[in-house]
């Protein structure tokens, strides 16, 4: 578990109309364990294409302006997609925890992709918050 301290992830999080309203959630749950979240929109109520709120956060990452991203769509299948045509970028789409720990341990995704309209807020925050506090294995 990690204290809430200066040297915890950075995190950027985004996602289209589908992810918007479960990335509120986890933007608050984010934040009340003391990790620094940019959201790059977009907000409930608004549209977008998923690929469009896909990229910046591949970039943040790249460019190392941010550690960690999170990415909603309604299924994670789009943002998965998008996500993961960018070099560097290892986007993991999870549905529960032990696919989260996997992801880290055996792939050191360094983006967590979830499905909004799949997953209810307390399967999302438990799978993002083994996500963030799982170590890769390395090799
Ligand atoms: C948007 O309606 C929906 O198609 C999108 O969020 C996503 O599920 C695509 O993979």
């Amino acid at each position: 578990m990690h204290e809430c301290s200066d040297n915890m992830f950075k995190i950027v999080v985004s996602s289209d109309h589908g992810g918007a309203e479960l990335k509120s959630f986890l933007k608050i749950h984010l934040e009340s364990r003391g990790y620094s979240v940019s959201d790059f929109g977009v907000q409930p109520g608004e549209k977008s294409d998923y690929p469009d709120m896909a990229l910046p956060v591949a970039d943040a990452i790249i460019k190392g302006v941010a550690d960690r991203g999170i990415l909603l769509c309604g299924t994670g299948i789009g943002m998965s997609i998008a996500a993961n045509r960018i070099p560097g970028i290892r986007a993991a789409l999870c549905h529960d925890d032990c696919t989260a720990r996997m992801s880290r341990r055996h792939n050191d995704a360094n983006v967590l992709i979830m499905g909004g309209r799949i997953l209810g807020v307390q399967l999302a925050v438990s799978i993002t918050d083994v996500w963030l506090e799982t170590d890769f294995d390395g090799g």
